[in-house]
């Protein structure tokens, strides 16, 4: 699942072993249910154990290794307890992600060290993901605010955006384009940013998440170039004809969203869950989406792993399953000839 993403601690050092594995038993790191029942006592003297982490370098292995045994998930801007680790000591440090690693061996102060120990025992005593406590991610190559508002930005459209969805698309030719179920905004900014002719409208149906996205659209001095509705996906913006429309819609079942790891409970749950086993916000994606297409227009939707149950469907729509070179999977693209060829089958399952 992709807007899940998830990826455990337990994961990254033994793959397809997760919560209370019994794994660890090259000595590497000591974990499993056992750690439970000393977790409390561990936290008490963390602090004073942590006099001995005067660099960079040993405060961020610490934090990865206490990542590791308390078998945090990963996959909300990080996918691994390293980059987690450094993305919070350098926001403690007021420091870059990326700095000269010679800088790794530089010592912290004692006041430095605590700020950086109480952010790390937060991630973990709180499960909230790291962007939730900088309140900063970064999404093709940008960087944006967020907060418990809107989902944690981590789609892998990114790439695509990026790539100007050659070669169906000529991004200089590109003028509208138009972002469904917006959040934070990043693909709509993103997409301003790399189409750059474009306009870009968003459509974002929680009043919260739009004051979130309308921070962004301001940080990027971009009011001229973004523009935000609140509307239940088509249903209050204006009929125009877009070259791209591209959407990250909440695509997970009710049953999936119980399994989720703690992590995900920080997100705003209409960023999430959809009913019909998460389908049904992108079946009227795919009903209404040719009204809004020019001829050779394009749309593009993340499902993540609920590719499987749309394919099941919709046997006879030729969805192309976009590939990535960074990562990730679940992400459609259908031309506006093809949706118009298949309206009558999407709005079939609609009435269903
Ligand atoms: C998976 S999040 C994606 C956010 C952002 N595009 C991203 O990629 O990080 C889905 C967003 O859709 C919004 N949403 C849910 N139902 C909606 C609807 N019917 N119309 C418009 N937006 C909706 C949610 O509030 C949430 O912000």
């Amino acid at each position: 699942m992709n807007n899940s993403g998830i990826i455990r601690a337990s994961e990254f050092l033994c793959p397809g072993v997760c919560m209370g594995a019994h794994y660890g038993t090259d000595g590497r790191v000591a974990v499993g249910r056992q750690f439970a029942a000393i977790h409390w006592n561990y936290m008490e003297t963390s602090l004073s154990d942590s006099s001995e982490l005067n660099t960079l370098r040993d405060l961020i292995r610490w934090g990865a290794s206490r990542f590791y045994a308390e078998e945090l998930c990963f996959g909300h801007g990080t996918d691994n307890a390293f980059d987690e680790a450094r993305t919070l000591v350098c926001h403690a440090l007021h420091l870059p992600f990326v700095f000269p690693e010679g800088y790794l061996a530089a010592r912290v102060t004692a006041e430095e060290q605590q700020a950086i120990v109480e952010l790390l025992e937060t991630r973990i005593r709180t499960r909230k993901p790291a962007a939730y406590l900088t309140h900063e991610a970064w999404f093709a190559g940008l960087p944006f605010y967020v907060d418990e508002r809107v989902l944690v930005p981590r789609s892998p459209m990114a790439e695509w955006i990026e790539k100007g969805f050659a070669p169906w698309l000529d991004a200089e030719e590109v003028d509208r384009v138009l972002d469904l179920c917006t959040g934070s905004a990043c693909i709509a900014i993103a997409c301003a940013a790399h189409f750059d002719n474009a306009e870009v409208d968003a459509v974002e149906l929680s009043p919260e998440a739009l004051e979130v996205a309308r921070t962004n659209v301001q940080r990027h001095d971009l009011e001229d170039w973004v523009h935000l509705y609140q509307s239940d996906l088509f249903d209050a913006l204006p009929q125009e004809q877009y070259q791209l429309i591209i959407s990250n819609p909440p695509y997970v079942s009710a049953g999936e969203l119980q399994a989720l790891p703690d992590e995900y409970g920080h997100e705003p749950e209409m960023g999430l869950l959809a009913d019909q086993e998460g389908l049904a916000i992108v079946v009227r994606i795919l009903a209404q989406a040719a009204d809004y297409l020019t001829d050779d227009g394009i749309l593009v939707v993340e499902v993540g792993n609920s590719e499987a149950l749309l394919v099941e469907c919709f046997p006879d729509v030729p969805f192309h399953w976009l590939e990535f070179e960074r990562g990730g999977q679940g992400v459609f693209l259908l031309e506006a000839a093809q949706l118009k060829a298949h309206r009558s089958v999407f709005e079939a399952v609609l009435k269903t």
